[in-house]
């Protein structure tokens, strides 16, 4: 079953083209990084604006790229006369690509809500007129499957195994890291899900995002912070940020807390934000910049890996999962790989761990999968609207 698949929630607008849950034939991704880099953050009605200006463009990359990889696409009639004057772009004929997809696939939510109806309305009005079922997912449920996806047009994670239910896998332990969401998840069957915990402050990646803030680095937090702890800045000489520097404190880890699966960063941020100011007031901050960068990678890493570690003593998972995008970051990895058994974990190719429509594919196979009914319904539903007609 090959499904488009949209996603909008927050500043990268993503279409993809996926086979059975997996196979990943295209990915295009609009990313608005530089324009939030601007001010320090999302301001969600530019995303939404950037949304409306990228998705078409995206959606015919998508096609083209897709159709390519599936060895389907026709070059059609090039140099057609465009609205507003004469396109050297040459036309593409996609419509034996269309003809290929089954569905069309979105992110439903959550998000912010002027990007979340920009990708929402291009699905529901391809669903239309393509005449395929629309299945809206959960994003989080997207980032849930992005470590199922393949890649092997390009190169393989795992091998494409057509229909695969992959049950086998299950009872699967998923730490979910992303902007907007860290949960520990017991994953017991397709759409199957049991909270283990959850953070009660920020979410991992929000903790990244403030702190690179404090510390003047860019947005995505995530990133320049992972960047600025390995190689250092020109005040220190480019050496790598010494992550033992600074004893920074780890939230629910003792006392009444040390049992539970919860997380929390809120203390961890205080904590950085006083540092900060003490090494401004000594003048000392410029050159301490890799050292706190490198010292707060690591107690946020080795809170997360404490507390997975603790999930999967008490759950026995077969697998482990990390997923959104705080899964991208190296010393994460590395600390993971150096605690769990190979094999047991998996993480994401690094370009299915931020946002991106290929995750949103692979959810909607599985759903479609366990009710196709009920999607095939959705296609033909008709709001109870007060339409007037003349
Ligand atoms: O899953 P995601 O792309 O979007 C949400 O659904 O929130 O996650 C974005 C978060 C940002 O907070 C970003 O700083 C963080 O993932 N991130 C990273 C890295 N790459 C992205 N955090 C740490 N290390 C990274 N390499
Ligand atoms: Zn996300």
């Amino acid at each position: 079953m090959i499904i488009l698949a949209i996603e909008s929630t927050c500043d990268e607008t993503s279409v993809a083209i996926v086979e059975d849950g997996q196979r990943v034939y295209c990915n295009v991704t609009y990313s608005q990084i530089a324009t939030h880099n601007k001010t320090g953050g999302v301001v969600p009605e530019v995303a939404a604006r950037r949304h409306v200006e990228a998705i078409v463009p995206v959606l015919e990359e998508a096609l083209r790229h897709g159709g390519e990889r599936m060895g389907i696409l026709k070059e059609g009639v090039v140099s057609c006369e465009k609205a507003g004057g004469k396109s050297d772009m040459p036309d593409y004929d996609f419509s034996e690509v269309i003809s290929k997809i089954d569905a069309v696939a979105v992110a439903q939510g959550p998000g912010l809500l002027g990007c979340l109806m920009v990708g929402n309305n291009a699905a529901s009005a391809l669903s239309l007129i393509w005449n395929k079922p629309l299945i809206p997912v959960h994003h989080i449920e997207g980032h849930l499957y992005a470590s199922w996806l393949t890649d092997n047009c390009v190169h393989e994670i795992l091998p494409y195994d057509p229909g695969r239910d992959g049950r086998e896998k299950f009872p699967i332990l998923i730490l979910t890291v992303s902007g907007g969401h860290n949960q520990l998840i017991l994953m017991n069957d397709h759409g199957k899900y049991k909270l283990l915990g959850e953070t009660l402050d920020d979410a991992a990646g929000e903790a990244f995002d403030k702190v690179a803030r404090m510390l003047g680095l860019g947005y995505p937090g995530g990133p320049e912070i992972q960047k600025t702890a390995m190689n250092g800045n020109k005040a220190n000489g480019f050496r790598p940020g010494d992550p033992f520097k600074y004893k920074l404190p780890r939230a629910m880890m003792q006392n009444e807390h040390a049992n539970d699966l919860n997380f929390s960063f809120s203390g961890l941020k205080t904590a950085i934000r006083t540092l900060v100011l003490k090494l401004k007031k000594e003048g000392e901050l410029h050159r301490a910049v890799p050292d706190v960068a490198a010292s707060f990678e690591y107690t946020i890493c080795d809170t997360l890996l404490k507390k997975l570690k603790k999930a999967a003593d008490l759950t026995n998972p077969r697998e482990i999962h990390i997923a959104g995008g705080v899964s991208a970051n190296l010393r994460l990895r590395k600390m993971l790989e150096e605690t769990f058994p190979q094999g047991k974990i998996l993480y994401p190719s690094l370009k299915f761990c931020t946002d991106n429509a290929a995750m949103i594919g692979a959810v909607a196979y599985f759903r479609y999968m366990a009710n196709p009914r009920k999607y095939e319904k959705l296609r033909n539903s008709v709001p109870d609207l007060d339409l007037k007609f003349y």
